[in-house]
């Protein structure tokens, strides 16, 4: 199993849950991060971190968000990884909760 970063990441980012993963297994595109499933070794510790709620186990991802599973596992695979905090994306409040925003995400 891993952790899958979902929908309401996208346009905000808050790289808070990078600080904490104890194998950097994240990745960053332009408005969203992703988990890498091979590397993640489920210790949890990045889930309560996300502002966004936007960190499910991967058994318990949201029944309208499954496809964000392979999303995860296909972006790792090309995105650069990220191991330290920066800025949230512009805007990343007046986005976080927003529906609709995977047609956002830039790839
Ligand atoms: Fe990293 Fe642990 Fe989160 Fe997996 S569950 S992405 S290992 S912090
Ligand atoms: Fe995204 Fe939440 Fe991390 S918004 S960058 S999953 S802290």
């Amino acid at each position: 199993m891993a952790f899958v970063i979902t929908e309401n990441c996208i346009k905000c980012k808050f790289t808070d849950c990078v600080d904490v993963c104890p194998v950097d297994c994240f990745h960053e595109g332009p408005n969203f991060l992703v988990i890498d499933p091979d590397e993640c070794i489920d210790c949890t510790l990045c889930e309560p971190e996300c502002p966004a709620n936007a960190i499910y186990a991967e058994d318990e991802v949201p029944e309208d968000q499954q496809q964000f599973i392979a999303l995860n596992a296909e972006l790792a695979k090309v995105w650069p990884s990220i191991t330290e905090v920066k800025d949230a994306m512009p805007d990343a409040d007046d986005w976080n909760g927003k529906p609709g925003k995977l047609e956002l995400l830039e790839k």
